[in-house]
């Protein structure tokens, strides 16, 4: 592991693995448990899970308290105008991978994985569990949007949980009482079960929290089945795809897919290891997948 450096006060965590590792703390079962918010006592599982987030290092504690302070409905629009047009970058799909690849944080202590070994790690997982084609496809690219790091952007606006803005913060969020700096818990039109949205609007019509799950699905959204589209953009999605919040925002589409959202869980989650891909032997099986899907170049 390389020498830390000075950690900046709005980056908190060392390596963006740091959030994950806590969500793996706190969702330890496998995702077999495909309703996991049919819990038999839900005073003790809210007990453990303010365990979990006592028990959190306090640079993700820290990462927490930014993304809800400043994750709000105004900054979800901004962040949407800035970055939707894609107009940064044309990248094919390995170029993308190679160049998140350059995002060097200190190192992920547990794994010492390069992001694009993840990237292959994860889609090398479902390829062995004889999954589609498209579905090993999406594993390996589901991450891809963390290049918005590279662009500067802080490590609140890129990962974290994701859950809806401009309407009430559901309590099966982590970290739920840092909404209290949030500006829009002072707005009663954002803070009503609805808030702008309409029963069963289905959650297309939703803003989530910004973050590198929407991006990507933004760039890779004409190319891919919707199945692939629902596990890239709603991977996050912690407190509907884990905690069974927000059913009241989906519609009957959204329902369906979310037992593809729940099945790609446990890749995204529990495939780290520190078995290094042979990147060199598997590169042609994936560059033929890529093709097989996406043109050559891609907007970023
Ligand atoms: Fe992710």
């Amino acid at each position: 592991m390389k020498p830390s450096t000075p950690v900046p006060a709005h980056q908190p965590l060392q390596h963006l693995e740091e959030w994950e590792d806590f969500l793996k703390e706190r969702y330890p079962a496998p995702a077999a448990a495909a309703t996991p918010f049919e819990a038999v006592d839900p005073e003790k599982k809210k007990e453990q899970f303010r365990n979990y987030e006592a028990d959190a290092r306090p640079s993700v504690r820290e990462f927490y308290r930014l993304n809800h302070r400043h994750q709000t409905y105004d900054f979800v629009q901004t962040k949407k105008q800035e970055f939707l047009a894609r107009s940064r970058r044309a990248m094919g799909i390995w170029e993308a991978m190679e160049y998140l690849n350059t995002l060097v944080d200190d190192s992920d202590p547990d794994t010492d994985l390069s992001q694009l070994e993840h990237l292959l790690q994860t889609a090398e997982q479902i390829r062995n569990d004889g999954h589609p084609r498209w579905f090993i496809l999406t594993g390996l690219i589901h991450d891809l949007g963390k290049i918005l790091c590279l662009y500067g952007e802080p490590q609140w606006a890129v990962v974290g949980d994701t859950f809806p803005v401009g309407c009430a913060f559901s309590e099966t969020i982590v970290f739920h009482p840092y909404f209290a700096d949030n500006p829009d818990s002072q707005n009663p039109r954002y803070q009503s079960r609805l808030g702008i949205y309409e029963e069963g609007c289905g959650l297309d019509k939703v803003h989530l929290s910004w973050g590198h799950d929407e991006y990507l699905y933004h760039v890779v959204k004409d190319c891919l089945p919707d199945e692939a589209l629902y596990m890239i953009r709603y991977h996050s999605f912690y407190p509907a795809h884990r905690e069974g919040a927000y059913a009241y925002l989906m519609n009957e589409k959204d329902r369906k897919m979310f037992d593809w959202v729940r099945a790609f869980n446990p890749y995204d989650l529990y495939t780290k290891s520190h078995d290094r891909p042979d990147v060199k032997k598997i590169r042609p099986f994936y560059e033929e997948l890529i093709a097989e899907f996406f043109p050559a170049k891609l907007k970023w």
